[in-house]
This record gives structure tokens, sequence and C-alpha cells, in this order.
């Protein structure tokens, strides 16, 4: 028995904060396999190259440029995908933003950026996706975080903002499971080149002791997140809904990580530069 492929041609496969690191990562997968992908980020610069990418795979693809914080943007992206692709099959909510800071030293805007990004961005993209999700069988992944459960110094506002992100996903279940809708989180763990990691381990050495805590002792690499994805969206995921799934070699067994000192050589980069 194996995992038919073939089921994802010409489906419609829309991934918000889909231009770079695992999201994107999560749409190339889609799109090798003949799926019609459109992708969604702020950057102009990212978007072209995102989507000449995913061209260039030979398959259709449709950059956006939109902000999941301001919901028309989201929704004229939406639109748009629809039109050309039809209702949507596979809907990934990946947007984030992260930085090391201590709760007591950050600003109040600073804990609102990554809220509004990571949670209230998530439920933008999910409320602007819900006319548009096929009915019944679409399905909806989130890319949430180790945080999200894992009490982490330097991280309180990325454990709040994941851990909405986690009950959001765990409550849609129970209000969109009537109409065939299926969500589900990913928890990638440190996954190796992505911005992630170099903002929450910038030195070699920080590198190093991160991979030490996990068991199977190396980085994740974002196809290991991809193919996670795609199983969920194919036949063999149809019974799954509301689950919150590690992809991270084990690392949510081992209890709570400490950045300080991965902040203070970010913050020493940082002078230097
Ligand atoms: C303290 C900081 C800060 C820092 C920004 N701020 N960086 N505070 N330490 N290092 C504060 C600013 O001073 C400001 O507050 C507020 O946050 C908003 O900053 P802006 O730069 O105006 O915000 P914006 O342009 O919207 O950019 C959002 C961002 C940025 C999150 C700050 O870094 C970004 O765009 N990130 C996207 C890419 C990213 O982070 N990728 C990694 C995702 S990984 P004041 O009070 O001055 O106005 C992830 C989990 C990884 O999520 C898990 C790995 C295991
Ligand atoms: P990344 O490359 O920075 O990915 C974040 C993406 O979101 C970018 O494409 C960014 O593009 C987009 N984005 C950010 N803010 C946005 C906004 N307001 N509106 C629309 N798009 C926005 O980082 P990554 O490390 O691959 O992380 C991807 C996801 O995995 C995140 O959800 C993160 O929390 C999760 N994660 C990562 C790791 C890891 O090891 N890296 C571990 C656990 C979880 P623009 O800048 O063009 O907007």
């Amino acid at each position: 028995m194996q995992l038919d492929l073939t089921q994802f041609r010409g489906r419609h496969v829309f991934v918000a904060g889909g231009t770079t690191g695992i999201n994107y990562g999560i749409a190339e997968a889609f799109g090798r396999v003949g799926a019609r992908v459109a992708v969604l980020s702020r950057s102009a610069e990212n978007v072209a190259t995102a989507q000449a990418r995913l061209q260039a795979l030979g398959g259709e693809a449709l950059g956006c440029v939109g902000d999941v914080r301001q919901p028309a943007t989201v929704q004229e992206a939406m639109a748009r995908a629809v039109a050309a692709y039809g209702p949507i099959d596979v809907l990934v909510s990946g947007a984030a933003g992260n930085f090391l800071a201590l709760a007591a030293e950050m600003s109040p805007n600073a804990f609102k950026t990554v809220v509004d990004i990571d949670l209230l961005g998530s439920f933008n993209v999910l409320r602007s996706a819900h006319e548009h999700l096929r009915k019944p069988g679409a399905c909806v992944i989130q890319i949430s975080a180790p945080q999200a459960d894992t009490p982490t110094p330097w991280q309180s506002h990325v454990c709040a903002a994941k851990a909405g992100v986690d009950m959001l996903t765990r409550t849609l279940a129970l209000e969109w499971g009537g109409e065939g809708i299926r969500i589900n989180s990913i928890v990638p763990g440190p996954i190796a080149d992505t911005e992630g990691i170099r903002r929450l381990a910038p030195t070699p050495e920080a590198l190093e002791r991160m991979t030490a805590r996990v068991p199977l002792q190396r980085m994740g690499r974002c196809e290991d997140v991809a193919r996670c994805a795609l199983m969920l969206a194919s036949d063999w995921g149809s019974y799954i809904t509301g689950a919150v799934i590690p992809v991270d070699g084990g690392l949510s067994l081992t209890g709570p990580r400490d950045f300080a000192s991965a902040a203070a050589a970010a913050a020493a980069a940082r002078s230097r530069a």
C-alpha cells in the first residue's frame, strides 16, 4: 500500500505565509505533485521569488502580497486564488514572527505584534477561507511551534500566541467537522536553515546545543514537515481532525528550554553590526 500522490493533481492549495522557509517547503511539496498553489506574504520580493520557483516546477502557481493582520488583503488574495483555481482543497496557515525578548523588557507593542501575526492572523486566514473551503473535503493545517505547550523563557509572546493557535485548531475541528472540514496543527521541532532557527540559535554553539537536545540527534528538514502535511491532506488522513502533531524528533518530550545564552549571542551580534 502506497500513499497515492496523484490525488493532489489540480487541487487548490493556499499557503498563508508560504513564500519562505517551512511554509514554502510545504507549498513546493504540493506543487511537485501537481497541485495548483497560491502563496501569500508581505514582501513583494518574497512573493515574486516563490511564485517563480513554484512555476518552474511546471505547474500553476499564484503569488499574492498580503498581511495576515489585514483581513481585507487576505480576502482579496483568496478571491483571486479561488477565481483561478476553484474552492480551496488545502489551506495552510503558517505566517509567524519571532524574536528573543524577556517579558519584563519587551514593549506592549512587541508582544502584541507577535500575537497579531501568529494568533489573530491565523484567525483572519481561517475566517476568510471558510466560505471558500471545499465542503465536504477541505483540509486545514496550522503551523504551530513547541512553545505552544512548553513554557519557554524569552518566548512568552510566542508561547501565548501559538497556544492560542492550537486551541483554535481544536475548537474549529468541532465547529467545522459537520461540514466535512478537517483541521490539524503541525508542530515542527527545530528545522535547519530556517529564519526561526537563525533567530533562536544564532551561533554554531547554540545550534549544537539545540541539536543535542533532540532525541533523534538531528535537526529537522523542511521536507519532514512537508511530508506530514501531504499525509494529513491525503485520503490517509481522512479520519484525523483536531490533532496537534509534533514533527520534532521527540523534542516535545524533553521539557522547557531557556534561550538566555542564545539571546546574549544575538544581542552581541546586533551590537557588533
Ligand atoms: C524586542 C522587538 C524586537 C526584538 C521587534 N521588536 N524586534 N522587541 N526584541 N528583537 C518590537 C519593536 O520594537 C516594536 O515595538 C514591535 O516589536 C514591532 O516591531 P516592527 O519591526 O515594527 O514589526 P513588523 O515590521 O510588523 O515585524 C514583525 C516582526 C519581524 C515579528 C518584529 O521580526 C518579522 O517580520 N518577522 C517575520 C519573520 C520571522 O520572525 N520568522 C521566524 C518565525 S519562527 P515598539 O514598542 O518599538 O513599537 C517561529 C517559531 C520558531 O515563529 C520556533 C523554533 C523552534
Ligand atoms: P519564515 O521563513 O520567516 O516564515 C514565515 C513566513 O511568514 C514568511 O514567508 C513571511 O514572509 C511570512 N509572514 C510573516 N509575517 C507575515 C504577515 N504579517 N502576513 C503574511 N505573511 C507573513 O520562518 P520559518 O522558520 O520557516 O517558520 C515558518 C513557520 O514554522 C512559522 O509558523 C513558525 O512559527 C513555525 N516553526 C518554525 C520552526 C523552525 O525551526 N524554523 C519551529 C517550529 C515552528 P514575509 O516576510 O514576506 O511576510
